[in-house]
């Protein structure tokens, strides 16, 4: 959506801090021994709290408040009381929420308590290279220059990125319009960020996959070639300068 009135500021604001303080207070909250069933649980209580309903459940029917992507997988984890959390797991949680007709997006990759599988170097380099992302985004900065700078930042480091997931349009739905913010160069990507508009910048750096393949659940994403990926996400507005992000009390950039 285009921002143009005080009143679309506000919805904004609020459903980005609703987001940003569930994905906050999920991540303190995960710990080893917890279901991810339990951990989403949670996130849906905080939200219901704040008058949010969740956006892939209201959009798409997700099993889950939130969606809780364990090590190997890439995104759109459902929440099950089956799968418990261990030290050192590498966990995406990535929450999306609706009030008053507005819509925010915001995740992010931590590992849990120490990092004995060395997933840091890679959790670190995806919120660097979202950081990145987002200091160079303003009206008029052709979108797929964002999605070189994604590329070349991730492949510097020794990494991949998933070439089918993207950040996005948000505010009057879940996804809007541009649809094609991705993490690498595509030349017929033509459109360029424009002022007051508020979008969802997101990134999927790997170690090894190139394409996000969906299982037999509907849900689940895979590596085409196995490995591990970080996403970090923000709900942004383009300004003239440097962004708005909505969404900066999650602290997934601590
Ligand atoms: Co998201
Ligand atoms: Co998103």
């Amino acid at each position: 959506m285009s921002i143009s009135t005080e009143e679309e500021l506000k919805g904004m604001q609020e459903i980005s801090e609703a987001v940003a303080h569930t994905l906050k207070l999920m991540r303190e909250h995960a710990a080893p021994g917890m279901s991810t069933k339990e951990l989403d649980d949670f996130g849906g209580e905080i939200l219901n709290k704040l008058g949010a309903k969740s956006a892939p459940r209201l959009t798409y029917d997700f099993p889950g408040w939130t969606c809780i992507s364990v090590n190997n997988v890439v995104a759109h984890g459902i929440p099950v009381a089956d799968k418990i959390l261990r030290e050192g797991d590498l966990i995406n949680i990535d929450v999306s929420a609706e009030l008053n007709g507005f819509w925010s997006d915001n995740g992010g990759s931590f590992v849990l308590g120490e990092d004995i599988n060395n997933y840091l170097p890679l959790v670190d380099a995806s919120k660097t290279i979202l950081q990145k992302a987002i200091s160079q985004i303003k009206g008029g900065v052709k979108i797929a220059d964002i999605g070189k700078l994604i590329e070349t930042e991730a492949r510097k480091r020794g990494y991949t990125v998933i070439k089918n997931l993207a950040g996005h349009g948000v505010g009057r739905s879940l996804h809007e319009e541009p649809h094609d913010i991705l993490n690498y160069y595509d030349r017929y990507v033509t459109g360029r960020f424009r002022k007051n508009s508020v979008v969802a910048v997101e990134t999927f750096i790997s170690t090894a996959s190139t394409i996000a393949e969906q299982q037999s659940d509907g849900w689940t994403l895979l590596g085409n070639k196995g490995g591990f990926v970080a996403q970090h996400e923000h709900t942004i507005i383009v300004t003239d300068g440097m962004p708005t992000i909505l969404t900066a009390a999650n602290g997934i950039w601590n």
